[in-house]
C-alpha cells in the first residue's frame, strides 16, 4: 500500500462541483483535471495524488484499494451494489432524483412492461421488490429514446429540472431514490491510513457544516 493517498474522482458533471470542496480541505490538482491528459494528477498536498476516471468506475477503484477514497453518485453506488466500501460522507452535490419514467399512459399496456436503462440492477430489484415483472433492456445513454422508438415502455434515468422528459413528452411515473454524490473510502485504507483519512473527512466536514 503506498504512503499517499490516492482520491478517485468521476469525470463529467461531479468534477466541477468536487474541486472546491478539495481545495477547501487544502488539495488542489496541479494541472487542470478537466484538461490534462495525465491519469494520476498530484495536488498542492504531497500527500494526496488525484485519479479522474469513468464515473462507474470509481466504486471498483476503491473496493480494490486501487484508490483510498473516491467520489461517486449514490446511483453509482447503488449499481455497484454490496456494502463494502464505507460512505462517511454526503457531499450534497450533484443533486436528481432516480425515476421510472415514460409516456403518462404507460402503465396501461398490457402483459410484461419492458424498461430501458443503464442502471438495470437497480431496476432488477426495485420491480422485484415489489413482485411485478419486467423485461430489463441495457443502454449506455439517451434513454428518454426508447419509449419513443418504440424499444421500451418505461425507462428508469435520472430526472433533476425534468427538462429533458418533457421535451421527449415523457413524464416521471416513480421515484426510486434521491440521488447526490458521496465519499466512499476502502475499508482497509480506512484502518491502515487512518490519521491522514480521518483529518481530511474532517476538513470536509467542516467545510460542508459551513456551506
Ligand atoms: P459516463 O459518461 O461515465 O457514463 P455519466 O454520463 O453518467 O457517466 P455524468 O452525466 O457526468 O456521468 O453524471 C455523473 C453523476 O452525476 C451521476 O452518476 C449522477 O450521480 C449525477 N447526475 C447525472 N445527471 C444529473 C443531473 N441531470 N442533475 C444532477 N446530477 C446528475
Ligand atoms: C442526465 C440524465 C437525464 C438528464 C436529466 O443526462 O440521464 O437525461 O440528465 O436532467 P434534467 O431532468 O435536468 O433534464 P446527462 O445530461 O448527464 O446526459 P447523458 O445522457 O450524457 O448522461
Amino acid at each position: 500500500m503506498t504512503e499517499h493517498l490516492i482520491i478517485a474522482l468521476s469525470k463529467g458533471r461531479i468534477l466541477e462541483d468536487t474541486l472546491p470542496l478539495l481545495a477547501a480541505a487544502g488539495i488542489e490538482p496541479v494541472d487542470d483535471p478537466a484538461r490534462s491528459r495525465k491519469l494520476v494528477l498530484d495536488t498542492t498536498d504531497p500527500g494526496v495524488k488525484l485519479v479522474v476516471l469513468r464515473a462507474t468506475d470509481v466504486p471498483t477503484y476503491v473496493q480494490y484499494g486501487a484508490a483510498d477514497l473516491g467520489v461517486s453518485g449514490k446511483d453509482v453506488l447503488m449499481e455497484h451494489g454490496g456494502d463494502d466500501l464505507y460512505e462517511p460522507l454526503d457531499l450534497g452535490i450533484a443533486r436528481c432524483r432516480l425515476m421510472v419514467a415514460g409516456f403518462p399512459d404507460a402503465h396501461r399496456r398490457p402483459g410484461t412492461l419492458r424498461v430501458a436503462t443503464k442502471f438495470v440492477n437497480i431496476t432488477r430489484r426495485y420491480f422485484a421488490e415489489q413482485g411485478r415483472q419486467v423485461e430489463t433492456i441495457k443502454l449506455y445513454g439517451s434513454m428518454e429514446l426508447a419509449p419513443i422508438a418504440g424499444l421500451a415502455d418505461l425507462i428508469v434515468d435520472l430526472v433533476d429540472t425534468g427538462r429533458t422528459l418533457e421535451a421527449n413528452g415523457l413524464v416521471p411515473l416513480e421515484h426510486i431514490a434521491d440521488i447526490s454524490s458521496r465519499m466512499v473510502v476502502n475499508r482497509a485504507s480506512m484502518k491502515l491510513k487512518h490519521k491522514p483519512i480521518k483529518a481530511f473527512l474532517e476538513k470536509l466536514e467542516q467545510r460542508l457544516g459551513a456551506a
